[in-house]
């Protein structure tokens, strides 16, 4: 059953006026918590061990609300009038405990996030949790504020679109903060439950170009063709769904797959998909393969960049999960077993971007390493430069281009000892941004594009290569121009401007 109750449009302001008047904002949360993102926030009964105290309005919604900690009924009347409290009851909000009429606990975990208020279940390790319907319902909504949320919702830039759409939506996340620069965004879910809290949380933010349905992944939306599709699905490979939000099907990807499959029925041509999963690099195909496999026939009308977050084979993934205790060890083999089985090398727990193309062209695929903090803003600014060099001829350009050489640039070079001398054996730039990269290079170019500094021309650079001879004899201007090119994809080269269109990373 659901506790939250759609009350008045007044009754949603009533509280939302009561969150904003408390500064119940994502910074402030966090700082109470002690940690530098709400992602991070750990409760009292996950052991967090400051901010205990209710010494005002912040502290006392940071405990009903956050750690879903009952609260006496004395101190909740120290920081909410009689008028606060009926608002926030009216909604279904906040309730007697059940074992402790003098306590009040929530029904929910209310949030703040993205700009938003957002509520979804009950965790199960929150003491609170006795509200819940039933400790782990099969449809329990899943929390907008774990890590998993917080990368996949860092991967979706935040720039305009037309009509935004969420298969998978949860609590309707990435939809509402969508709508904030969205014509329209639609949040679909197969269960009932998940769609009702997105209506719940849209009206509770007051966001109304927005619109949550209910069922089986595209069934709402038959018929309909979006510019922006974006999906978080459940991946956990399980042989039987018990829980909807996390069960992926027996390799995990039966979701995704049929998300994928969707895509050239869905997508408008210059549209973009952005999702965040668990997938498998195998024997036979690596995962950029198996996605255009999924794409079906038109997968060349889609460019694909993958960016990966963690990579690892599976007898070290589930023998960690074992460790950490989130699986028996029984069930660690029988899943290491299944994966050896499918010829899988790698679990990839990725983001993938993919753009539909507006002309008919060779499609581009990319996988990258995600760096700390890396996000939508690398991932965008790869596929613009990518897109850039498939559609227009940049050498012109290039040549007139004034880059300059990366300040996380690292070069390391290896020595070998030769007839009593130490020679140099390889060398390599190596980056931690935009992306965890390593470029094998010569010593003599890397050497060289120290000259890279952002006042002096690609051509002015040939000609003083030319003099110098650093690359050989001969020098032409379109190898030099490939040159650059490539190590501008890379990262290592930065445009100071935007050369056509693409704006620097
Ligand atoms: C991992 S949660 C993601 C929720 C939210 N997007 C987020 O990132 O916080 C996956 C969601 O997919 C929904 N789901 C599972 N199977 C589905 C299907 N076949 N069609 C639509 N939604 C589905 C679940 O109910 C759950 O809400």
């Amino acid at each position: 059953m659901l506790s939250v109750r759609f009350g008045t449009p007044a009754e949603f302001a009533a509280v939302r006026n009561i969150l904003i008047g408390a500064g119940f904002t994502s910074t402030n949360v966090s700082e109470r918590g002690d940690v530098s993102d709400i992602y991070k926030f750990r409760t009292v009964g996950e052991g967090r061990k400051v901010g205990l105290e209710i010494r005002d309005r912040l502290d006392l919604l940071v405990r009903l609300f956050v750690d879903c900690l009952a609260v006496r009924s004395a101190q909740v009347d120290q920081f909410l009038s009689r008028e606060d409290l009926a608002a926030i009851e009216a909604l279904g909000l906040l309730d007697r405990h059940p074992e402790d009429p003098d306590r009040y606990a929530s029904t929910v975990r209310l949030y703040p996030t993205a700009a938003l208020f957002i509520a979804s279940d009950l965790e199960t390790q929150a003491p609170g949790r006795a509200l819940a319907d039933e400790l782990e319902p099969p449809d329990h909504v899943f929390s907008a504020i774990t890590t998993l949320t917080g990368t996949f919702l860092g991967q979706i830039p935040e720039t305009p679109c037309d009509r935004f759409l969420e298969v998978c939506a949860g609590t309707g996340i990435a939809a509402l903060r969508a709508a904030s620069t969205a014509r329209h965004a639609w949040a679909l879910d197969i269960t009932e439950r998940s769609t009702r809290f997105a209506e719940f949380n849209a009206r509770l933010n007051a966001i109304e170009n927005f619109t949550a349905r209910q069922g089986d992944l595209y069934d709402p939306v038959r018929g309909m063709t979006f510019d922006r599709i974006v999906a978080h699905p459940p991946y956990v490979p399980a042989p039987s769904v018990d829980m909807i939000y996390r069960d992926g099907g027996q390799d995990g990807e039966q979701i995704s797959r049929r998300i994928l499959a969707g895509l050239p029925e869905h997508l408008e041509p210059g549209g973009r998909f952005y999702c965040t999963w668990m997938t498998t690099d195998r024997k036979d195909a690596q995962l950029e393969q198996r996605v255009r496999e999924m794409l079906g026939e038109q997968d060349d009308e889609f460019d694909l960049v993958a960016v990966t977050h963690q990579a690892m084979p599976p007898g070290e993934y589930y023998g960690r999960l074992a460790a950490a205790g989130r699986i028996s060890f029984a069930q660690a083999e029988e899943r290491y077993q299944l994966f050896r089985d499918l010829g899988a090398e790698r679990m990839v727990y990725c983001s993938l971007a993919l753009q539909r193309h507006t002309t008919t062209r060779r499609a581009f695929t990319i996988r990258r390493e995600s760096a700390e903090g890396s996000g939508s803003n690398q991932t965008e600014w790869l596929l613009g430069w990518c897109t850039t060099l498939e559609e227009t001829d940049t050498l012109a350009e290039l040549l007139e281009a004034r880059p300059r050489l990366s300040e996380h640039a690292r070069l390391h070079v290896t020595h070998r000892v030769e007839g009593g001398e130490w020679k140099v054996d390889a060398s390599e730039i190596r980056l931690q941004h935009p992306f965890v990269r390593t470029i094998e290079l010569s010593l003599n170019s890397a050497i060289l594009l120290t000259l890279c500094d952002g006042d002096r021309s690609i051509r002015e650079i040939l000609e003083r290569v030319k003099v110098t001879g650093a690359l050989g004899a001969e020098v032409h201007e379109q190898a030099f121009a490939e040159f650059v090119r490539v190590l501008i994809g890379e990262g290592v080269l930065v445009l100071a401007e935007p050369l056509l269109s693409v704006e620097t990373q």
